[in-house]
């Protein structure tokens, strides 16, 4: 078999090393891929941006791809699953219309609502005025979210009217998010803790993986600034048996109702991002693909084969799958260049990469045998273990290892 990745970051890196491990796998190519990717076995980087549809689908065709994951949203919402499929190439990933799910938060709240999934009051706004006026009403904090894809930017919590409605003219009058912005979404603020529930569906049925959290501000104790996300731990320690069966009947079980009621064609990946609060659980949102950096640390603890698994989801025989898991609990930390996620400078050289055994890159480039920085997030490492402390040891005591010039990491992952 052939496979095809597609992204760049860490969560395309820990797919590529999943992938490999099928023996029937003979190669990965991962376009555009890292200087991760780049060296595990059986793997090889092809130069093809993530979003270039035209290229990626010439290249499948060319080297007869057996199976094509798609990494990152940007392909999903852009029709990548419909085009390969018009050519008889196998993709994993929901057509464009399902990716609205992840591309539109108007068109996801919308079938939230008609499906009884449970989530946050809101309404939607075209035009400013309209929006500038309802937030007069509102309570707050409350939460303004650009409609798009706005790259994990496009929400900002605000805790007065003129916050609100300075956000909704950035959004809607300064286009700050080029078009992304053009509709809003004002939200009710729910208090709670928040899960990452990465699940599969073949459209029939819906399979959870094991929970997992994120930590995506960029300081210690959850300050400062959003990020893509600065470590992950599975399970997600709040995930106690009440929160999943509740999950699985108010927010997954609907979810499955409205994929087969609006006939979409879903055989990919469905994340839930899950606010657990003292009112029940609510779904924020759905992504249409793995997390990162959640991916990095839930696919080290899956046990079953993802490519068989992949496999079963596009034959429509997912409900047959008995998906494993390991015991334990996994953990990743990621280390980013100084400055991130605002300004910050690449091209210094990373030592330590062997030492640490394994790691999964992202802003991480090889010239001619060199490791470079080359992005904000740069790797990270990952343990598991029996306990989440012996696991996030595991992963601290490999990031040590890691060295390069304005190294930053969150000293509390998993605390
Ligand atoms: P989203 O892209 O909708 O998941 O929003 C990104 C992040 O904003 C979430 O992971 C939450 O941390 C936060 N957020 C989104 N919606 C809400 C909400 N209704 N109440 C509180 N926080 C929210
Ligand atoms: N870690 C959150 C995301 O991938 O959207």
């Amino acid at each position: 078999m052939k496979i095809l990745v597609i992204g760049s970051g860490g969560r395309e890196h820990a797919i590529a090393w999943k992938a490999v491990q099928n023996k029937d796998v003979n190669t990965v190519f991962c376009a555009p891929g890292n200087g991760g990717t780049a060296l595990e076995k059986k793997c090889k980087n092809v130069n093809i941006k993530d979003n270039d549809i035209d290229n990626l689908t010439a290249f499948a065709e060319k080297e007869n791809i057996t199976l094509t994951i798609v990494g990152p949203e940007v392909p999903l919402v852009g029709g990548i699953v419909d085009r390969f499929k018009s050519r008889g190439l196998a993709i994993f990933g929901p057509d464009a219309k399902a990716a609205q799910l992840e591309g539109s938060k108007t068109f996801a709240k919308d079938f939230m609502k008609k499906y009884g999934v449970k989530t946050a009051e809101y309404g939607s706004f075209k035009d400013a005025d309209s929006a500038l006026k309802y937030i007069e009403k509102c309570s707050y904090p409350l939460v303004v979210k650009a409609d798009g894809l706005a790259a994990g930017k496009g929400v900002a919590i605000c805790q007065n009217y003129e916050e609100a409605s300075s956000k909704i003219r950035e959004f809607m009058i300064d286009d700050i998010f080029e078009g992304s912005g053009e509709t809003v979404v004002i939200e009710e603020f729910l208090e709670g803790v928040e899960a990452s529930i990465l699940s599969i569906t073949d459209g029939k049925c819906i399979i959870p993986f094991i929970s997992a959290k994120d930590h995506k501000q960029i300081y210690d104790g959850g300050k400062g600034p959003n990020t893509g996300g600065m470590g992950a731990i599975a399970p997600n320690p709040y995930c106690n048996e009440a929160v999943l069966k509740d999950f699985e009947e108010n927010i997954m079980a609907p979810t499955l109702e409205g994929i087969k009621s609006e006939n979409m064609d879903y055989k990919g990946i469905i994340f839930f991002g899950v606010m657990i609060t003292k009112k029940g659980n609510y779904l924020l949102e759905y992504n249409v693909r793995m997390g990162d950096p959640e991916t990095q640390a839930v696919l080290p603890l899956m046990d079953s084969d993802l490519v068989e698994l992949i496999d079963s989801t596009l034959n429509g025989e997912l409900s047959n799958f008995n998906l494993k898991w390991k015991n334990g609990a996994s953990c990743c930390v990621v280390a980013t260049s100084k400055g991130y996620p605002l300004g910050y400078e690449t091209g210094f050289k990373v030592d330590g990469i062997k030492e640490a055994g394994s790691v999964f890159a992202s802003g991480l480039k090889n010239e001619d045998g060199v490791f470079k920085t080359s992005g904000g997030r740069v790797l990270c490492t990952y343990g598991i273990g029996d306990t989440l402390d012996s696991a996030v040891k595991t992963a601290y005591d490999k990031l040590d290892k890691i060295k390069f010039s304005g190294k930053y990491f969150r000293t509390d992952i998993g605390e």
